[in-house]
C-alpha cells in the first residue's frame, strides 16, 4: 500500500473545476484499451500495478466465465482502481452488471487495536473526493447509469444498499473493524465462483485477522492467492465446503 499521493494528483485535483480537463476526456476513445486505461488511472489510486492489472483481469474473468452479479466495491478513495475493477460496466454491455461503491470520502475511521500500533495514526488518511471518483469512471468509459455510490461510513451506507448478487468484490479498507463488516456483510451475496479481492491482506494486520478469522468462521477452505506481497484473492468455493 502506498499512501503518498503521486506527483501528478495534485494537478489532477487543481483542474477538477477546469471545464478543458472534463472535455479533454472526450479525446479518448470511446473503448480504452487495458494499457492506456492502467496508466490514465494511475492519479487516481493508490494500488500498485500488479493489483491493477488484476482487477482488470478479475472484471473479464467474470464476464468470460458468465459469473452472475454486480461488482462491489468497499474504499474507493478517488476512483481510480473502482474504473480498473467496474471498466466493463458500459451501456449495450452483454452482461448488465451494475457498479456499487462505498466510501466515507473522509479518510480511515480510527484503527482498533487488532490493526496494530503503527494502524493508530492513520486516522483520516486516505481521503478521496467523489469528483475525482466520477472523472476516474469517465475515463473508463463506463456507464453511470449502471453506477452507484454511497458517501458514507459502511456501517450507516450498507443497511441502505441493494447491491443484489456480486460477481466481484473489492475489498481495500484497511482496517479490521471495515473488513470484517464488508465480508459479513457482502459474502452471502457473491455468486458461487465470484472473485473477492482484498487489498491489504499482506500490509495491515488487522485486515488479515479479519480475514483469517473470517475464513475459519465459514470453514472456508479454498486457497488465497498472493497477488503482490499485499494484495490477496479468492473464489468463493461452488458449494459449502463442509456439512456442519
Ligand atoms: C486505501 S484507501 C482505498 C484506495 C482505493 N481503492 C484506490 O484505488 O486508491 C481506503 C479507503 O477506505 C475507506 N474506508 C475504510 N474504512 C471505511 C469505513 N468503515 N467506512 C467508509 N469508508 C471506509 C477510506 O475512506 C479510504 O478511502
Amino acid at each position: 500500500m502506498e499512501y503518498a499521493a503521486p506527483a501528478s494528483f495534485s494537478f489532477i485535483r487543481r483542474s477538477m473545476s477546469d471545464a478543458s480537463c472534463v472535455s479533454a476526456l472526450s479525446l479518448l476513445p470511446e473503448n480504452i484499451g487495458r494499457e492506456s486505461l492502467l496508466q490514465a488511472v494511475v492519479p487516481f489510486t493508490m494500488v500498485a500495478r500488479k493489483r491493477l492489472e488484476f482487477l482488470y483481469d478479475s472484471a473479464e474473468t467474470i464476464d468470460q466465465e458468465r459469473i452472475p452479479g454486480n461488482i462491489v466495491q468497499c474504499g474507493v478513495c478517488n476512483g481510480g482502481s473502482a474504473a480498473v475493477a467496474g471498466h466493463r460496466v458500459r451501456e449495450r454491455h452483454l452482461f448488465d452488471r451494475k457498479l456499487f461503491l462505498f466510501d466515507s470520502f473522509k479518510g480511515l475511521p480510527p484503527a482498533s487495536e487488532a490493526d496494530g500500533v503503527r494502524a493508530q495514526s492513520f486516522t483520516g488518511q486516505c481521503s478521496g473526493n467523489q469528483q475525482s471518483v466520477e472523472l476516474a469512471l469517465r475515463i473508463a468509459n463506463i456507464d453511470r447509469s449502471h453506477v452507484e455510490i454511497f458517501p458514507g461510513w459502511f456501517a450507516e451506507t450498507f443497511p441502505h444498499a441493494r447491491t443484489g448478487q456480486i460477481a466481484l468484490l473489492v475489498i481495500d479498507a484497511d482496517w479490521y473493524d471495515s473488513v470484517k463488516l464488508v465480508l459479513h456483510t457482502f459474502y452471502d451475496a457473491v455468486a458461487p465462483g465470484g472473485i473477492i479481492y482484498i487489498d491489504d491482506y499482506g500490509y495491515w494486520e488487522g485486515c488479515r485477522k479479519a480475514t483469517d478469522e473470517f475464513f475459519a468462521e465459514r470453514h472456508i477452505e479454498v486457497p488465497l492467492l498472493a497477488i503482490d506481497d499485499t494484495g490477496h484473492a479468492f473464489r468463493k468455493p461452488p458449494r459449502p465446503t463442509t456439512y456442519t
